[in-house]
């Protein structure tokens, strides 16, 4: 048994485009609080939502493998919807360690929603993956799925780690939007599949209204990386680190947000 604890300073790594990633670092804290983390973002590749499906492919499944072979992480986790919903297959076959994805959760949301109509808000490139697809018909076929594509929400993700205003105008956009989709007004249950936008659940609901419930993936994924790592120690023998595909001076600004969630040294990868 003991020949299969991985060395107790092996990190777990976390891996989004930008910061959405810690929304699911927040929930991943709760439940591991000594753990070593990675937090990586590609923010040179950001956003994933406007890219293809070869690209996004390609440049996850090569930027994982270069961040595996070189932090030797003991399990990764890909903190993004938008790659994993294309590319977590990809990355499974060519990296050897366990690997976590994040799924939209449209299971937990067709369970929750009294009224049959819920919203599913993500990138361009999420709501049009056959995954998404295959998570309705087999968990929502009864249900009404409204699918929105938020690019505008990214931004005003990643603003709000900046400490700057959240545009409140992108926010009521992508409300009114859904609202005026056939069986919008019937909207009771929003899946938030975009690990970004749990960062503006607060002014996503002053737009929804009161009666309207989130769900999105991070405490679920939080839960399965605990129960993979189950069992295994844990030592953090330096700050942890959050790692960026491109630096300058815009990274200043990510400095304060990102030590709020306990990620105290910014590098370039
Ligand atoms: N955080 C990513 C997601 O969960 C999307 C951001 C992007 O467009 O890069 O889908």
């Amino acid at each position: 048994m003991t020949t299969d604890q991985p060395d107790p300073a092996k990190p777990i790594l976390l891996f989004d485009s930008g910061v959405g990633g810690l929304t699911v670092l927040a929930e991943l804290r709760k439940l591991l609080p000594s753990a070593p983390i990675i937090y990586a973002a590609d923010n040179a590749g950001l956003p994933y939502g406007d890219k293809s499906e070869a690209q996004i492919a390609a440049r996850v499944a090569g930027l994982l493998g270069r961040l595996t072979e070189r932090l030797h992480p003991r399990l990764a986790c890909i903190a993004c919807n938008t790659a994993s919903t294309i590319a977590l297959d990809a990355v499974r076959e060519v990296l050897e360690i366990p690997i976590v994805g994040t799924v939209p959760a449209i299971k937990p949301a067709a369970a929750m929603t009294r009224t049959g109509v819920i919203a599913l808000i993500g990138t361009e490139a999420t709501i049009r993956q056959g995954y998404v697809d295959r998570l309705e018909a087999r968990f929502a076929a009864d249900k009404t799925l409204l699918r929105l594509a938020a690019p505008e929400l990214v931004d005003a993700g990643e603003a709000r780690l900046r400490g700057e205003p959240v545009d409140q105008g992108a926010v009521v956009r992508a409300v009114d939007a859904l609202r005026a989709m056939p069986g919008g007004t019937d909207i009771d249950t929003v899946v938030l599949a975009c690990t970004h936008f749990p960062l503006l659940e607060p002014e996503l609901a002053a737009a929804f209204g009161s009666d309207v419930q989130f769900v999105h993936g991070a405490e679920g994924i939080a839960r399965r990386i605990a129960s993979l790592t189950g069992g295994q120690a844990f030592r953090r023998d330096h700050e942890d680190i959050a790692l960026f595909t491109s630096d300058g001076p815009a990274l200043e600004a990510y400095r304060k947000g990102l030590a709020s969630y306990g990620l105290t040294r910014i590098e370039k990868f």
